[in-house]
This record gives structure tokens, C-alpha cells and sequence, in this order.
């Protein structure tokens, strides 16, 4: 089980595999350096074919093993594309601080991506499918995962599992040692949990959010510091599960396997865990990274529609963000190109700093909203609805996705309720609310701040007399 939150993510595989061209991508979508080893060789003694005809591979590994460590010596977490025989010099790798994922390729690809080039280990077809099939194994030892696409480095580096029947192999999934699962009696009733550990049973929904909740768990639970809480459920559930992680012991280890639409595309993502006092929402909480989060679309099956509208707004909001209509995608992509946008984001920003806020879109408005209806009236999804619909208004761009897909209908809501909640937002200045607008599909703007005039007119529009 590995992560790449404060280290870096580095990329092994075989010549042609794409290292080069994935990792400037996953560099620039985690906000990280990146380090092509190969390139920095040759910036310092000239072409790779050179120093193998001059001096032999043997000297071409030890230079290539200085740089290798040079690399992962740097303090500020990058990502690395090690030459493709690094893992020739035996034992290299494992002595260096990285989550190593293993970027994959079938040999007729690569050969036709690297033949003609003057590489000197692939100007011989049979030799390089001999020296394929030879490294194959040693890259699948050294790496702590296996991607094939930037979306698959992406949630690898955040240690997010998704894939059609994960749930079915948990037990490989999670961390060795003892296992507690804390879930949601729906969830448990439909489907079964593969593990061999004791069960908490949450209250269904929001009720389970509370600090009574946490404290019986906490009471409840035999885990030493050395164990893992697996969380099954919706967003409810993976938030007290983490919170209760975050705090028993002082921090022990979890994984988030969420089953609800909301749960696969964001609420498990990033490491936000938090539960409700009677004062607001996840007014308690704490940044506790899962070990793991396991997302098998397969499970959202049996959701409800209501369940799904509320995670197809968050799943627009997504398709916005990046540009893409991501919601026209089936469900298993759908999810996973969202939990890969969100993981990103989130490794970008662990702590909400800063470049996470582009999440909010839509968020300002929906949670004054939910607060003028009093968390009852109007639900997160249908908030999210408008408030996306609000903010592509403000952003002069077309709501034709949003209306098309989450259909918002206005809401019946005090008007003056609504606004003090939106200028009392958590992410105002000086009382006026900063927005997420967008500058284009794909192109997010953070603490933008408009006209009085202008925020109330959206605002109203979004209620109903
Ligand atoms: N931590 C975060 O970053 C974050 C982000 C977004 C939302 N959240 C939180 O998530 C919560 C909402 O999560 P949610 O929408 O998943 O709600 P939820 O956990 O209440 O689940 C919704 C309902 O779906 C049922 N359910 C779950 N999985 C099912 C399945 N596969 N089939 C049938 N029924 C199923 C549950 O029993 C429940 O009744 C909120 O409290 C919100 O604050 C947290």
C-alpha cells in the first residue's frame, strides 16, 4: 500500500512506454517539478548512445545511478522518469524514498514507438522483445503500483483503487494486519464486505456525523496503532470513519471504500474527514489521508436515483472544471476520470491552502442555500444544481449541460436568509464572497470577487417565490 503525498512519484518501464510524455503531464497536473533522468544525463555528457559506445553500459549504469539518486535526494516531492534500466542495477530503487509506479506497455507498442530512433538497446527487434520480456518481472517488484495513462499515475499517486469488482478483491487492497470496518447497514444489507474483521454499524445518512457517533467507535474499537479502519459506505460514513481514524490513538490508518456516486467522485477523495455540531455542518474535522480508498463503480448499481442525481451534480461540476462532458461517459469512466481530476487536485493541495478552492464551483451558492433552508428543505445536490448554474451566469458561459443533466428547478427559500449565509460564507473577505467562476470550459478562476448588485441578482434567481 503506498501514496505519494509528501514524496515523490516516480515512473519505471520499459523504452517507449511514455515515461517522458506522461510525466510532464502528471507533473503539471500535481503542481510538481518534474525530472526526466534520461534528458538530465545527456544534458550533462551528451547522447545515452554516445556514452554506451565510448564507455559500455556498465559506466553508462553508474552515471545513470548518480543521477537516479540525485533525483530522489531533491527535498521538494517531484516527479521522476528513470531510464527504463534502472532497474538493471539491482537494489537501487529500493533504497530510495518514492511511491514507484510502473508505467505499462505491451512490447508492439513500444517497438513501434522507439524503433528507427538510435536508442542502443532498441536497434535489434528480437533483442529488445528479449530484454522486454526479461525486465517485465523486475519492474512489476520494484513498483508500488501499476498505471497505463496519466489518470492511472494520477490515482495511483493518491493511492485510489477504481476499477469494475474492487470491492470483491478488498482483502488484497488493504494493509496487512488488523482490520475494523465501520459501515452503513444499507450498504451492508446490499452488498458483501470481504473481510474477516468486526463490523460497526453507523446510523443511516447525516445522523451518523456526530460526535456520539465518534465516541462510541472510539470506545468501540481494539485497533492498536499498528491496525486499519476500512470505511463502507457513502460520504456520511467515510467522514466519521476517517474522523474516528484521525483521532483514535492519535492517527491510526484507513481505507475509504465509498459506494455512493458522491462518495467515488469526491467526498473519499483528499483526506477532508469531518463531523456536524448542532451549530453547522463538519464544523469538526481533520485532514486524514485514506491509505487507500478502494472505488468500485459496480456497486453504485444498486443507488438510489436520488443517491445518483446528487453525485451527477458534482460529477458536472467536474466536466466543467476540466472541459470535458465527462457526465456523457459510462459509469466506470465517468468515475474515474473524476476521482483522477479530484486526486489531483487534492495532491496539488493537501492541507486546502489554496489551488483547492477551484472545487468550490458552484458551492457558494448552494450552501447558503442549504443554510436559508435549513439543511432540510433543499437538498446538497439540488443546492449544487443552482449554485452551478449561478456561477456559469456570472461566468457568461452557456447552462446547458446543467440544465440538461441536473435539470435545477429554483428553490422555495427566505431571500434574505440566503444572502446573510452567502456573506457569511467560510470563504468570504471583508463580507463579500469570493467565487469560482470560469474563464472557459476547462479554465477555473479562484476569489473572484463581483458587485454586490450583481451576487444578489444571481442569488435570487435561484429562488422561487
Ligand atoms: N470529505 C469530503 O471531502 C466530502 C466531500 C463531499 C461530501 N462530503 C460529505 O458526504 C456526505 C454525503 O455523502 P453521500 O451523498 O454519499 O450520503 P450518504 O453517505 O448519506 O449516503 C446516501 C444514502 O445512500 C445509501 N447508500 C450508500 N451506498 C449505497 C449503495 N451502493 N446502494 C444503495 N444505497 C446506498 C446510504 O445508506 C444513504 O442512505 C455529506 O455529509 C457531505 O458533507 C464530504
Amino acid at each position: 500500500v503506498g501514496r505519494a503525498l509528501d514524496r515523490h512519484v516516480a515512473l519505471v518501464g520499459f523504452m517507449g512506454a511514455g515515461k517522458t510524455t506522461l510525466g510532464a503531464e502528471v507533473a503539471r497536473r500535481l503542481g510538481r517539478p518534474f525530472h526526466d533522468v534520461d534528458r538530465e544525463i545527456e544534458d550533462a555528457h551528451g547522447p545515452i548512445w554516445e556514452l554506451f559506445a565510448t564507455d559500455g553500459e556498465a559506466a553508462f549504469r553508474a552515471i545513470e545511478s548518480r543521477f537516479v539518486e540525485d533525483a530522489f535526494g531533491r527535498r521538494e516531492p517531484s516527479v521522476i522518469a528513470v531510464g527504463g534500466g534502472v532497474v538493471e542495477t539491482r537494489g537501487l530503487l529500493d533504497e530510495l524514498d518514492g511511491m514507484i509506479v510502473f508505467l505499462d506497455v505491451d512490447v508492439d507498442t513500444a517497438w513501434e514507438r522507439v524503433r528507427g530512433s538510435r536508442r542502443p538497446l532498441a536497434q535489434d527487434e528480437g533483442e529488445f522483445r528479449q530484454r522486454f520480456e526479461r525486465r517485465h518481472p523486475l519492474y512489476e517488484q520494484v513498483a508500488d503500483a501499476t498505471a497505463d495513462d496519466v489518470d492511472g499515475i494520477v490515482l495511483a499517486a493518491g493511492g485510489v483503487e477504481v476499477g469494475e469488482g474492487a470491492l470483491e478483491r478488498l482483502g488484497e487492497l488493504v494493509p496487512d494486519g488488523a482490520l475494523e470496518v465501520v459501515a452503513d447497514p444499507t450498504v451492508l444489507d446490499l452488498h458483501a464486505v470481504p473481510l474477516e474483521a468486526p463490523v460497526h454499524s453507523l446510523p443511516v445518512g447525516e445522523d451518523a456525523k456526530s460526535s456520539g457517533v465518534v465516541e462510541r467507535l472510539w470506545s468501540e474499537l481494539r485497533l492498536d496503532r499498528g491496525g486499519t479502519l476500512v470505511a463502507v459506505g457513502g460520504g456520511c460514513t467515510t467522514d466519521v470513519a476517517g474522523f474516528a481514524a484521525a483521532t483514535f490513538l492519535r492517527g491510526v490508518a484507513w481505507v475509504a471504500v465509498p459506494t455512493t456516486l458522491v462518495g467515488q467522485v469526491d467526498a473519499a477523495i483528499g483526506g477532508k474527514t469531518a463531523i456536524n455540531l448542532p451549530e453547522g455542518k463538519n464544523l469538526v474535522g481533520a485532514f486524514h489521508w485514506p491509505v487507500r480508498t478502494v472505488i468500485d463503480p459496480r456497486v453504485l448499481q444498486t443507488l438510489p436515483e436520488r443517491e445518483r442525481r446528487a453525485g451527477m451534480a458534482e460529477v458536472v461540476k467536474t466536466g466543467l472544471l476540466v472541459g470535458e462532458p465527462v457526465w456523457k461517459l459510462p459509469d466506470a469512466e465517468l468515475v474515474r476520470r473524476c476521482a483522477a481530476y479530484k486526486t489531483a487536485v487534492c495532491l496539488r493541495d493537501p492541507h486546502e491552502r489554496g489551488e483547492r478552492a477551484v472545487l468550490n464551483l458552484g458551492h457558494t451558492f448552494a450552501h447558503a442555500l442549504e443554510a436559508a433552508g435549513g439543511y432540510e428543505r433543499v437538498s446538497h445536490g439540488d443546492a449544487v444544481a443552482l449554485g452551478l448554474r449561478a456561477a456559469l451566469r456570472l461566468s457568461g458561459l452557456e447552462t446547458t449541460a446543467v440544465e440538461e443533466m441536473l435539470r435545477p428547478e429554483p428553490v422555495r427559500v427566505d431571500r434574505e436568509a440566503a444572502w446573510a449565509a452567502l456573506t457569511r460564507d467560510k470563504k468570504t473577505r471583508r463580507g463579500r464572497p469570493r467565487l469560482v467562476l470560469l474563464e472557459g470550459p476547462g479554465r477555473p478562476v479562484t476569489g473572484v470577487e463581483l458587485p454586490e448588485d450583481q451576487i444578489r441578482a444571481a442569488l435570487d434567481e435561484l429562488i422561487a417565490d
